[in-house]
């Protein structure tokens, strides 16, 4: 049986590289992107490989268009059980919390905090009916374990903050699911070079991040509320 997936923020980046490999395994993949132009760009990239592709435009600054491509997944992939939050933006990326602007903050917020919760508000319950999967893409510096004890902390106090907070709603998430069939976690890819660092030296390959989210998403097991990154369980 053909499963379906919704990955966000998949026209580049480790979206893309998500899409791709769901799509290799075999699944149909509704990309996400904000930009009709960059998505279409990435479906005809994807459905010349053989892929299963198909776009669906989506701002996560955007209720409406949020509104919008939920009542599309409800319609026309009513058989989704995977869901996949990776649209995210660094904010300004700020190197403290004395220079951390407000309206950066914000901003950071807007799209990785408030845009995943509207989308993962108007989705859990086809992912609860479907029994599936809702993965939440973190990253390292969410870890407040990590971001205490690591000798080098990247203090991005905008995006930090607001992935702390998209944690913190995994697990509020996942509270809620204990006892049903479908699950939501987090999964850092850790630090990959992409456009997010300005293709920053020293990180891994698109490729290898995003295979620990797919792995993630297709192993079988069950991983509710756990937040994950390469080696298994990552300290909150
Ligand atoms: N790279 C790393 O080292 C790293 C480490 C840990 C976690 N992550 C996480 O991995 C995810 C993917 O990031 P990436 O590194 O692949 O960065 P990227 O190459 O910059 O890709 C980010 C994606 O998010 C999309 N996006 C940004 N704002 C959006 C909005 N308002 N609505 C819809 N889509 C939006 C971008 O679309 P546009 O092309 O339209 O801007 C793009 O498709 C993010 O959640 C990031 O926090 C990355």
């Amino acid at each position: 049986m053909i499963k379906t997936a919704l990955v966000t923020g998949a026209n580049k980046g480790i979206g893309l590289e998500t899409a791709r490999q769901l799509g290799s395994a075999g699944w149909k993949v509704v990309l996400g992107s904000r930009s009709t132009e960059r998505g279409e760009a990435a479906v005809a990239e994807l459905t010349g490989q053989g892929l299963d592709v198909e776009l669906l435009q989506l701002d996560m600054t955007n209720p409406h268009s949020i509104a919008q491509a939920a009542a599309t997944i409800q319609s026309r992939y009513a058989d989704l059980t995977l869901l996949i939050n990776n649209a995210g933006m660094p904010g300004a990326f700020s190197s403290s919390f004395s220079t951390t602007r407000e309206e950066d903050l914000r901003q950071a917020f807007e799209v990785n905090f408030f845009g995943t919760f509207r989308l993962n508000q108007l989705l859990l319950p086809l992912i609860k009916q479907n029994e599936g999967s809702i993965i939440n893409v973190s990253t390292d510096m969410a870890s407040l374990q990590f971001m205490q004890h690591t000798e080098y902390p990247l203090n991005c106090f905008d995006y930090n903050a607001s992935k702390t907070a998209s944690n913190a709603m995994t697990t509020a998430m996942a509270i809620e699911l204990r006892d049903t069939s479908a699950q939501v976690f987090a999964v850092t890819p850790g630090f990959t070079k992409t456009d997010l660092n300005h293709n920053a030296e020293g990180g891994k390959s698109k490729e290898a991040g995003a295979a620990i989210i797919v792995g993630y998403a297709t192993d079988g097991k069950r991983h509710n509320g756990e937040f994950l990154d390469v080696n298994g369980i990552y300290a909150w």
